[in-house]
């Protein structure tokens, strides 16, 4: 049997489709100067990423977040607090690509391990001294650093990574994110405290641990 020409190129228009789709997913490059994000229209269609601002109606403020010099209150019990300047905190933002994290450390504190779905995350120490690292999907192969005031670590996008304060001081540093909304989730927080919570005989199996160690877990990172 011979495969005309005509079904093979549909085929391939079909897979092209398809690719042009799932890019479609991430944040878009933008076609115009900016697009700064607005709520309205209330109920409308959804789409991906916010709705934009009449060009005509836009401000410098919209492209502006005060405050990231302020430090995040790090009285918890991670002893650490992420500054997240989002496109829900700088409208500007909007399909651009791009968001800041200022992330706050007091001694020993550590920001558990945790992934952004969306974005790659490009770190600079400004103050102390941070362990930090990323493992990699299956296998899983962990990279760890000790960084000092002045290093740059990167962490690629949806991998697990962590940075934890060594020092005897607070720590400072700021984190670059390849998306306006880069997510997070918190590995401990999303097993152990979602709402509702993921079966107890999945959790056992999967951590192939007792009950009591799940209800523990459980108490510690409930919603
Ligand atoms: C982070 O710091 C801000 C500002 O001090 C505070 O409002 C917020 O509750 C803190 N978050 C955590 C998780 O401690």
């Amino acid at each position: 049997m011979t495969i005309s020409v005509g079904f093979l190129s549909a085929a391939f228009l079909l897979v092209l489709q398809e690719t042009i789709f799932v890019a479609s997913a991430f944040d878009p490059s933008p076609l115009q100067d900016f697009c700064v994000a607005v709520d309205e229209p209330k109920s409308a269609v959804f789409v991906n990423g916010k709705f934009c601002k009449n060009p005509k109606f836009v401000r410098a403020e919209d492209f502006l977040f005060r405050g990231l010099n302020i430090a995040g209150n790090t009285m918890n019990k991670q002893g650490s607090n992420v500054t997240l300047v989002n496109v829900d905190r700088l409208p500007g933002l909007n399909t651009l690509g791009i968001s800041l994290a200022r992330i706050d450390y007091a001694p020993n504190g550590l920001n558990p391990p945790h992934t952004h779905p969306r974005a790659t995350e490009i770190l600079v120490v400004v103050e102390g001294t941070l362990l930090v690292g990323f493992v990699t999907s299956n296998p899983n192969k962990l990279f760890t650093k000790v960084l000092n005031k002045g290093d740059v670590f990167v962490f690629p996008v949806g991998l697990i990574h962590f940075q934890f304060n060594v020092g005897h001081y607070p720590a400072l540093a700021f984190a670059g994110l390849s998306s306006q909304n880069p997510g997070v989730i918190t590995i401990a927080n999303a097993v152990f405290g979602s709402d509702p919570p993921i079966s107890i005989d999945v959790l056992t199996k999967a951590f192939q641990v007792d009950n009591n160690v799940i209800h523990a877990l459980m108490k510690q990172f409930k919603a």
